[in-house]
């Protein structure tokens, strides 16, 4: 079975979306570990239930982003993992860490992109009077969230949405849903990081990445 490793930085739904999946098959392959930046993350506690093994590589035991970097990728390299999955990880990474990875890291970012790189998605969104927001699955580039995207869905915004409930539907009906999808394709190698774009089973996908419709509630 292909390997994966995830890197968290909070409370791990998408984590945990991953590895219901990988029980039941829908994916393809092994979690390997699950690596946190902050010592308390509820995700760290979501791998120790399902028997994955759980570190934390604290940045604040580190001088400079470069020192961290490197350290993070000691420990990736320690598992050898064919796919790297950041899964609300929030920190930026040097370019010689994505480069080391490209191709084989992925992220998950909640907004349609390009729209809305960087924090504060979901007010955003809100502030712009947007009809519709979303996530999208992205290959990391050193580019912050400006990676080509693989797959992106979108939920309608309503009228009484505040950032919590708009951020929630985001995850609950496009995250859970896309990420795992996302991880299987890559780990399969039916998605590939070419020159040109993203490719699925071969052709090009459109430049926001294969567009995934919710299923109604
Ligand atoms: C997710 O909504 C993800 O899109 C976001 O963090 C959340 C993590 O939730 N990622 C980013 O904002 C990356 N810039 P989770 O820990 O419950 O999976």
């Amino acid at each position: 079975m292909p390997t994966i490793l995830v890197i968290i930085s909070g409370s791990g739904t998408n984590l945990q979306a991953i590895i219901d999946q990988c029980q039941n098959g829908t994916i393809r392959g092994d979690i390997l570990a699950v690596i946190s930046n902050v010592p308390d993350a509820k995700g760290l506690d979501r791998a120790r239930r399902a028997n994955i093994e759980a570190l934390t590589l604290d940045h604040r035991d580190y001088s400079s982003r470069e020192e961290y970097d490197q350290a993070l990728a000691n420990l990736i390299d320690s598992f050898q993992p064919d796919l790297v999955v950041l899964a609300g990880f929030m920190r930026i990474l040097t370019p010689g860490f994505v480069n080391r990875y490209l191709g084989r890291l992925i992220n998950i970012h909640p907004s349609l992109l390009p729209k809305y790189q960087g924090l504060h998605t979901d007010q955003r969104a809100l502030e712009a009077g947007d009809s519709e927001h979303g996530a999208t699955v992205h290959f990391v580039t050193p580019e912050l969230d400006g990676g080509p995207p693989i797959i992106q869905g979108a939920v309608p915004v309503l009228p009484d949405d505040s950032e919590e409930t708009l951020a929630n539907r985001v995850q609950r009906e496009i995250e859970h849903h896309i990420y795992p999808i996302a991880v299987d394709w890559c780990l399969n190698q039916r998605v590939q990081l070419t020159d040109k774009g993203v490719t699925l089973d071969g052709e090009l996908l459109p430049s926001s990445g294969f567009q995934y419709n919710a299923k109604p509630n």
